[in-house]
Protein backbone atom coordinates (compact mmCIF):
# COMPACT_ATOMS: atom_id res chain seq x y z
CA UNK A 1 0.00 0.00 0.00
CA UNK A 2 1.17 3.46 -0.85
CA UNK A 3 2.78 5.46 2.51
CA UNK A 4 0.46 8.00 2.47
CA UNK A 5 -2.96 5.76 2.52
CA UNK A 6 -1.47 3.36 5.18
CA UNK A 7 -1.33 6.69 7.00
CA UNK A 8 -4.61 7.59 6.13
CA UNK A 9 -6.49 4.21 6.64
CA UNK A 10 -4.74 3.82 10.38
CA UNK A 11 -7.12 4.34 13.19
CA UNK A 12 -7.02 2.90 16.78
CA UNK A 13 -9.08 -0.32 16.29
CA UNK A 14 -10.58 -1.69 20.16
CA UNK A 15 -12.29 -4.93 18.51
CA UNK A 16 -10.41 -7.87 17.04
CA UNK A 17 -11.50 -11.57 15.84
CA UNK A 18 -10.17 -13.25 18.62
CA UNK A 19 -10.05 -16.44 16.74
CA UNK A 20 -7.75 -15.41 14.02
CA UNK A 21 -3.89 -15.89 15.42
CA UNK A 22 -1.85 -13.12 14.19
CA UNK A 23 1.28 -14.81 12.66
CA UNK A 24 4.47 -14.82 14.14
CA UNK A 25 6.58 -13.53 10.87
CA UNK A 26 4.38 -10.48 11.02
CA UNK A 27 5.10 -9.43 14.57
CA UNK A 28 8.95 -9.71 13.36
CA UNK A 29 8.12 -7.55 10.86
CA UNK A 30 6.77 -4.95 13.14
CA UNK A 31 9.81 -5.42 15.35
CA UNK A 32 12.44 -4.79 12.41
CA UNK A 33 10.44 -1.75 11.37
CA UNK A 34 10.14 -0.49 15.29
CA UNK A 35 14.09 -1.36 15.33
CA UNK A 36 14.41 0.71 11.98
CA UNK A 37 13.34 3.69 13.57
CA UNK A 38 15.47 6.72 14.33
CA UNK A 39 16.80 7.26 17.89
CA UNK A 40 19.16 9.46 19.94
CA UNK A 41 22.59 8.80 19.23
CA UNK A 42 21.65 5.49 17.72
CA UNK A 43 21.13 4.28 21.07
CA UNK A 44 18.45 1.72 20.40
CA UNK A 45 16.49 2.47 23.96
CA UNK A 46 13.30 0.84 22.47
CA UNK A 47 12.59 -2.13 23.69
CA UNK A 48 9.24 -4.93 23.58
CA UNK A 49 8.01 -8.06 24.86
CA UNK A 50 5.50 -9.64 22.48
CA UNK A 51 3.03 -11.56 24.63
CA UNK A 52 0.35 -14.08 23.05
CA UNK A 53 -2.49 -14.45 24.76
CA UNK A 54 -3.11 -17.91 24.76
CA UNK A 55 0.30 -18.58 25.87
CA UNK A 56 -0.12 -16.38 29.05
CA UNK A 57 -1.34 -16.81 32.26
CA UNK A 58 -4.51 -15.38 34.05
CA UNK A 59 -1.78 -13.74 36.27
CA UNK A 60 -0.30 -12.10 33.78
CA UNK A 61 -3.26 -10.29 31.51
CA UNK A 62 -4.79 -8.99 34.87
CA UNK A 63 -1.78 -7.06 35.37
CA UNK A 64 -1.09 -5.51 31.65
CA UNK A 65 -5.07 -4.67 31.90
CA UNK A 66 -5.46 -1.12 31.08
CA UNK A 67 -8.51 0.69 32.56
CA UNK A 68 -9.87 1.81 29.18
CA UNK A 69 -8.81 -1.86 27.60
CA UNK A 70 -11.48 -4.16 28.40
CA UNK A 71 -12.90 -4.70 24.50
CA UNK A 72 -8.92 -4.85 23.25
CA UNK A 73 -7.99 -8.01 26.20
CA UNK A 74 -11.10 -9.95 25.28
CA UNK A 75 -10.38 -10.33 21.62
CA UNK A 76 -6.95 -9.01 20.72
CA UNK A 77 -4.49 -12.80 20.42
CA UNK A 78 -1.23 -10.68 20.72
CA UNK A 79 -0.26 -7.98 22.65
CA UNK A 80 3.38 -5.90 22.59
CA UNK A 81 4.67 -4.40 25.57
CA UNK A 82 6.96 -1.18 24.64
CA UNK A 83 9.63 0.02 27.29
CA UNK A 84 12.59 2.24 27.38
CA UNK A 85 15.73 1.08 28.66
CA UNK A 86 17.61 3.59 30.51
CA UNK A 87 20.61 1.58 30.38
CA UNK A 88 21.26 2.27 26.69
CA UNK A 89 22.19 5.62 27.54
CA UNK A 90 24.92 4.12 30.24
CA UNK A 91 27.84 6.90 28.84
CA UNK A 92 30.21 4.56 27.66
CA UNK A 93 27.28 1.81 25.58
CA UNK A 94 26.44 5.92 24.41
CA UNK A 95 29.80 6.51 23.65
CA UNK A 96 30.26 3.59 21.59
CA UNK A 97 27.31 3.92 19.49
CA UNK A 98 28.35 7.22 18.32
CA UNK A 99 32.20 5.87 17.68
CA UNK A 100 30.69 2.91 15.73
CA UNK A 101 27.89 5.45 13.79
CA UNK A 102 31.44 7.24 13.10
CA UNK A 103 32.69 3.92 11.99
CA UNK A 104 29.81 3.21 9.15
CA UNK A 105 30.09 6.68 7.72
CA UNK A 106 26.30 8.17 9.54
CA UNK A 107 28.30 11.08 11.17
CA UNK A 108 31.28 13.82 10.31
CA UNK A 109 33.24 13.80 7.73
CA UNK A 110 36.87 12.94 8.70
CA UNK A 111 36.55 9.84 10.66
CA UNK A 112 39.89 10.71 13.00
CA UNK A 113 38.84 14.47 13.80
CA UNK A 114 35.09 13.21 14.48
CA UNK A 115 35.37 10.32 16.87
CA UNK A 116 38.55 12.52 18.57
CA UNK A 117 35.88 15.18 19.80
CA UNK A 118 33.52 12.89 20.44
CA UNK A 119 35.88 11.42 23.04
CA UNK A 120 36.84 13.95 24.83
CA UNK A 121 34.33 17.04 24.50
CA UNK A 122 31.01 14.82 24.66
CA UNK A 123 32.03 12.21 26.65
CA UNK A 124 33.28 14.67 29.33
CA UNK A 125 29.62 16.73 28.41
CA UNK A 126 27.91 13.20 28.42
CA UNK A 127 29.41 12.06 31.17
CA UNK A 128 27.85 14.41 33.82
CA UNK A 129 24.22 14.14 32.61
CA UNK A 130 23.66 10.46 31.05
CA UNK A 131 21.71 9.81 33.17
CA UNK A 132 19.55 12.54 33.67
CA UNK A 133 19.47 12.14 29.69
CA UNK A 134 18.02 8.48 29.87
CA UNK A 135 14.64 10.07 31.10
CA UNK A 136 14.50 13.22 29.23
CA UNK A 137 11.73 14.03 27.19
CA UNK A 138 14.07 13.29 24.27
CA UNK A 139 14.56 9.86 25.05
CA UNK A 140 10.98 8.88 25.00
CA UNK A 141 10.18 9.97 22.19
CA UNK A 142 12.64 6.89 20.78
CA UNK A 143 9.93 4.35 21.23
CA UNK A 144 7.09 6.86 20.50
CA UNK A 145 9.01 6.74 16.76
CA UNK A 146 9.82 2.98 17.10
CA UNK A 147 5.98 2.09 18.17
CA UNK A 148 4.86 4.29 15.15
CA UNK A 149 7.38 2.70 12.34
CA UNK A 150 5.95 -0.71 14.08
CA UNK A 151 1.73 0.31 13.79
CA UNK A 152 2.27 1.69 9.82
CA UNK A 153 4.10 -2.03 9.31
CA UNK A 154 1.04 -3.54 10.75
CA UNK A 155 -1.61 -1.66 9.10
CA UNK A 156 0.38 -2.74 5.54
CA UNK A 157 0.63 -5.93 6.84
CA UNK A 158 -3.64 -6.26 7.24
CA UNK A 159 -2.88 -5.91 10.88
CA UNK A 160 -4.36 -3.24 13.57
CA UNK A 161 -3.53 -1.94 16.58
CA UNK A 162 -4.40 -0.16 19.97
CA UNK A 163 -1.99 1.89 21.96
CA UNK A 164 -2.65 1.53 25.40
CA UNK A 165 -1.71 3.33 29.02
CA UNK A 166 0.92 0.59 30.75
CA UNK A 167 1.02 -1.03 34.33
CA UNK A 168 3.60 0.08 36.31
CA UNK A 169 7.06 -1.70 37.05
CA UNK A 170 5.91 -3.20 39.96
CA UNK A 171 2.85 -4.63 38.67
CA UNK A 172 4.20 -6.50 36.22
CA UNK A 173 8.47 -6.59 35.59
CA UNK A 174 8.80 -9.69 37.81
CA UNK A 175 5.98 -11.48 35.54
CA UNK A 176 7.78 -10.29 32.25
CA UNK A 177 11.55 -10.54 33.91
CA UNK A 178 12.31 -6.91 33.03
CA UNK A 179 15.33 -5.21 33.91
CA UNK A 180 15.26 -2.78 36.75
CA UNK A 181 16.03 -0.23 34.09
CA UNK A 182 13.19 -0.40 32.18
CA UNK A 183 10.71 2.20 31.97
CA UNK A 184 7.24 0.58 30.40
CA UNK A 185 5.79 2.87 28.16
CA UNK A 186 2.81 1.72 26.55
CA UNK A 187 0.68 -1.56 25.59
CA UNK A 188 -0.12 -2.38 22.61
CA UNK A 189 -2.91 -4.56 21.39
CA UNK A 190 -2.39 -6.51 18.01
CA UNK A 191 -4.80 -8.39 15.74
CA UNK A 192 -7.05 -8.41 12.79
CA UNK A 193 -9.97 -6.39 12.74
CA UNK A 194 -13.52 -7.49 13.96
CA UNK A 195 -14.46 -3.82 12.21
CA UNK A 196 -14.55 -2.77 8.77
CA UNK A 197 -11.45 -1.32 7.85
CA UNK A 198 -13.01 1.97 7.84
CA UNK A 199 -13.95 1.64 11.68
CA UNK A 200 -16.98 3.78 11.54
CA UNK A 201 -14.64 6.57 9.58
CA UNK A 202 -11.13 8.38 10.30
CA UNK A 203 -10.89 9.88 13.73
CA UNK A 204 -11.23 13.75 13.76
CA UNK A 205 -7.90 15.45 14.94
CA UNK A 206 -7.59 19.50 16.45
CA UNK A 207 -7.93 22.18 13.80
CA UNK A 208 -4.82 22.20 11.88
CA UNK A 209 -4.06 25.78 12.41
CA UNK A 210 -4.68 25.06 16.21
CA UNK A 211 -1.57 22.85 16.45
CA UNK A 212 0.82 24.31 13.61
CA UNK A 213 2.72 28.09 13.30
CA UNK A 214 4.88 29.76 11.06
CA UNK A 215 7.65 31.89 12.52
CA UNK A 216 6.41 31.94 15.49
CA UNK A 217 3.91 30.17 17.89
CA UNK A 218 0.66 31.72 17.43
CA UNK A 219 1.17 32.83 14.06
CA UNK A 220 -1.04 29.60 12.22
CA UNK A 221 0.39 27.63 9.26
CA UNK A 222 -2.93 28.45 7.23
CA UNK A 223 -3.88 25.05 5.02
CA UNK A 224 -3.38 25.32 1.54
CA UNK A 225 -6.90 24.07 0.25
CA UNK A 226 -5.46 22.51 -3.06
CA UNK A 227 -3.28 20.41 -1.08
CA UNK A 228 -5.78 19.45 1.36
CA UNK A 229 -7.70 18.32 -2.04
CA UNK A 230 -4.23 16.29 -3.16
CA UNK A 231 -4.32 14.39 0.42
CA UNK A 232 -8.11 13.10 0.16
CA UNK A 233 -6.68 11.68 -3.38
CA UNK A 234 -4.03 10.00 -2.27
CA UNK A 235 -5.60 8.56 1.00
CA UNK A 236 -4.39 10.48 4.17
CA UNK A 237 -7.34 12.41 4.38
CA UNK A 238 -10.27 10.25 4.25
CA UNK A 239 -13.76 10.49 5.59
CA UNK A 240 -14.93 11.87 9.36
CA UNK A 241 -15.90 9.90 11.77
CA UNK A 242 -18.29 8.72 12.74
CA UNK A 243 -20.13 7.48 9.27
CA UNK A 244 -23.50 7.10 9.16
CA UNK A 245 -24.10 3.30 9.97
CA UNK A 246 -20.65 3.60 12.94
CA UNK A 247 -23.64 3.23 15.83
CA UNK A 248 -25.19 -0.30 14.15
CA UNK A 249 -21.71 -1.35 13.35
CA UNK A 250 -20.78 -1.29 16.98
CA UNK A 251 -23.84 -3.23 17.99
CA UNK A 252 -22.92 -5.92 15.56
CA UNK A 253 -19.25 -6.07 16.53
CA UNK A 254 -20.11 -6.17 20.06
CA UNK A 255 -23.14 -9.16 19.91
CA UNK A 256 -20.74 -11.12 17.23
CA UNK A 257 -17.73 -11.04 19.81
CA UNK A 258 -20.35 -11.40 22.79
CA UNK A 259 -18.55 -8.52 24.43
CA UNK A 260 -20.70 -6.57 27.58
CA UNK A 261 -21.34 -3.29 27.28
CA UNK A 262 -18.66 -2.10 29.03
CA UNK A 263 -15.38 0.13 28.00
CA UNK A 264 -13.40 -0.32 31.31
CA UNK A 265 -12.29 -3.82 32.55
CA UNK A 266 -13.77 -5.97 35.06
CA UNK A 267 -11.28 -5.30 37.67
CA UNK A 268 -11.86 -1.66 37.09
CA UNK A 269 -14.70 -0.35 38.54
CA UNK A 270 -17.25 1.17 36.13
CA UNK A 271 -19.69 4.17 36.24
CA UNK A 272 -23.17 2.69 36.34
CA UNK A 273 -25.38 3.71 32.77
CA UNK A 274 -27.75 6.24 33.30
CA UNK A 275 -30.91 4.42 35.09
CA UNK A 276 -28.63 1.24 35.56
CA UNK A 277 -26.91 -0.91 38.32
CA UNK A 278 -23.18 0.19 38.26
CA UNK A 279 -20.92 -2.37 37.10
CA UNK A 280 -19.51 -4.13 39.64
CA UNK A 281 -15.61 -4.80 40.41
CA UNK A 282 -14.20 -7.85 40.16
CA UNK A 283 -13.56 -9.75 43.25
CA UNK A 284 -16.53 -7.23 44.67
C1 LIG B 1 0.14 6.43 24.20
C2 LIG B 1 -1.30 6.12 23.91
C3 LIG B 1 -2.10 5.60 24.91
C4 LIG B 1 -3.42 5.27 24.65
N1 LIG B 1 -4.17 4.68 25.63
C5 LIG B 1 -5.39 4.18 25.31
C6 LIG B 1 -6.11 3.36 26.26
O1 LIG B 1 -5.63 3.11 27.38
N2 LIG B 1 -7.31 2.86 25.89
C7 LIG B 1 -7.85 3.12 24.65
O2 LIG B 1 -8.96 2.64 24.38
N3 LIG B 1 -7.19 3.88 23.74
C8 LIG B 1 -5.98 4.38 24.03
N4 LIG B 1 -5.26 5.10 23.08
C9 LIG B 1 -5.85 5.36 21.76
C10 LIG B 1 -6.26 6.81 21.61
O3 LIG B 1 -7.49 7.04 22.27
C11 LIG B 1 -6.39 7.12 20.11
O4 LIG B 1 -5.12 6.99 19.52
C12 LIG B 1 -6.91 8.53 19.89
O5 LIG B 1 -8.26 8.61 20.25
C13 LIG B 1 -6.75 8.96 18.45
O6 LIG B 1 -7.42 8.05 17.60
P1 LIG B 1 -6.70 7.37 16.36
O7 LIG B 1 -5.57 6.52 16.89
O8 LIG B 1 -7.76 6.56 15.71
O9 LIG B 1 -6.17 8.47 15.48
C14 LIG B 1 -3.96 5.48 23.35
C15 LIG B 1 -3.14 6.02 22.35
C16 LIG B 1 -1.83 6.31 22.61
C17 LIG B 1 -0.96 6.85 21.50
Amino acid sequence: MELQRVLGNRRTIRFYLPHRPVERSKVQKMLEAARRASCVGNVNSAKAVVIWKDQSSSELIKAITPPLGYQQMQTAPCFILWYHDKAAYEINKWIGNLLDLVDQRRIGDDPELTKQVIDQNLRAAFSATWEQSAVAPLAFMDLGQAIAQATMMAWDLGLSTCCMSTPRLEQIGKLLNLPDTAVPVCLMSVGYPAESWEAGGQTRKAPFTDLFSEMKCGTPFEEDPQVVEELKRDGLVQEPAPLPWRDDELKYVRHALNLEARVVAPQFQQPAPAGGQEAPAEGS
